[in-house]
């Protein structure tokens, strides 16, 4: 799906099928899927030192204990209260991200340790989003599990869910989007005016920051391993970069909010790109063929292009949410 004029879809990315089809490899040409496992698999004891170190900073916090001063019944500003069902239906979406990981990291055990990891504490962060929206009096909680359900029914199944190198650039860039989302339901939207909100939204936030750094460390290993197909591979997550909650019903009115809240814009997207382009050295890079180089260029030219479709003006109407109560 293209960007259509008038209209930013903040969660859909795609930028454009020529560009796609540049970096496109031919069918002869695609990634040695085996292959990419075999030097995942190489990596286990770098797997194991991020693990520790990622559990060696882990401040754990469970769900009651960010809930125990939330008053029992109380309304929210409707835009907060749709983007947080946003939010927390994106979280909600965790069997399917589990299944993705459980089923294509291979049986390494450092990776399916971390897996586990992972899973314990995404879980937290849709149960504590889930239980506070509970007490919040104008949000039809039935009306958002259904959307729930039929999310959860769809499931989350991206083309490129096999390949490891695919998994790792996705991974990196949606955990830092992820991360942003929450951190501007705090910082932006209630700017003190909810602080048990503020409380939770902050906490989820560090949170995704750490799954980030684990994310983007195996990356980067990955690409001093295997440069070229790295590049493609991250090349073509971001040209078509989607959020995973893309199938949950009314998500393009839910995002419009989002660009238009400035949750999570265009520009946080540049910058997750420009950023990861600069932690990765893709400027300094060397060693690269013609692929690499290739998608090296599109992942340095992208930021630009993104921040010219950011500024287009989006004329912008809160749509009736059906789990909303007026
Ligand atoms: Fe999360
Ligand atoms: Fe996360």
């Amino acid at each position: 799906m293209l960007f259509a004029s008038g209209m930013i879809p903040v969660g859909l990315y795609t930028v454009s099928d020529v560009t796609l089809n540049a970096l496109r490899r031919r069918e002869d040409t695609m990634p040695n899927i085996a292959r990419h496992r075999q030097i995942l698999a190489t990596l286990e004891p770098f797997v194991a030192e991020q693990t520790r170190l990622h559990e060696s900073r882990q401040k754990l916090w469970f769900p009651s204990e960010l809930l125990a001063d939330a008053p029992q019944t109380f309304r929210l500003d409707p835009k907060v209260g749709a983007l947080l069902v946003l939010n927390t239906l994106t979280e909600e979406g965790l069997p399917s991200f589990h299944r993705l990981l459980a089923t294509n990291l291979g049986e390494s055990p450092a990776l399916v340790s971390w897996t586990d990891l992972w899973t314990a504490e995404e879980d937290r962060h849709g149960a504590v989003l889930h239980d506070y929206l509970l007490r919040v009096s104008n949000v039809n909680m039935v009306e958002v599990e259904r959307m729930q359900y039929s999310y959860l029914r769809q499931g989350f199944r991206p083309h490129w869910q096999s390949d490891p190198y695919l998994l790792f650039a996705y991974t990196a860039l949606q955990e830092w989007a992820t991360q942003i989302a929450h951190q501007n339901i705090s910082s932006e939207l209630l700017r003190g005016g909810e602080p048990v909100l503020e409380g939770i939204v902050s906490k989820i936030a560090k949170e995704e920051a750490k799954h980030l750094a684990f994310y983007r460390s195996i990356l980067a290993k990955l690409l001093e391993h295997d440069p070229d197909d790295v590049l493609a591979a991250l090349a073509e997550v971001m040209m078509r970069f989607h959020m995973p909650g893309s199938n949950i019903p009314g998500f393009l009115e839910l995002t419009t909010l989002s660009n238009d809240t400035k949750m999570f814009t265009p520009y946080d997207y540049a910058k997750i790109v420009r950023g990861t382009g600069i932690f990765l050295g893709l400027i300094e890079i060397q060693g690269l063929g013609d692929e690499g180089k290739r998608a090296r260029d599109a992942i340095l030219a992208l930021p630009d292009r993104l921040e010219k479709i950011a500024a287009r003006k989006v004329r912008f109407e809160m749509p009736r949410f059906p789990f909303l109560i007026t």
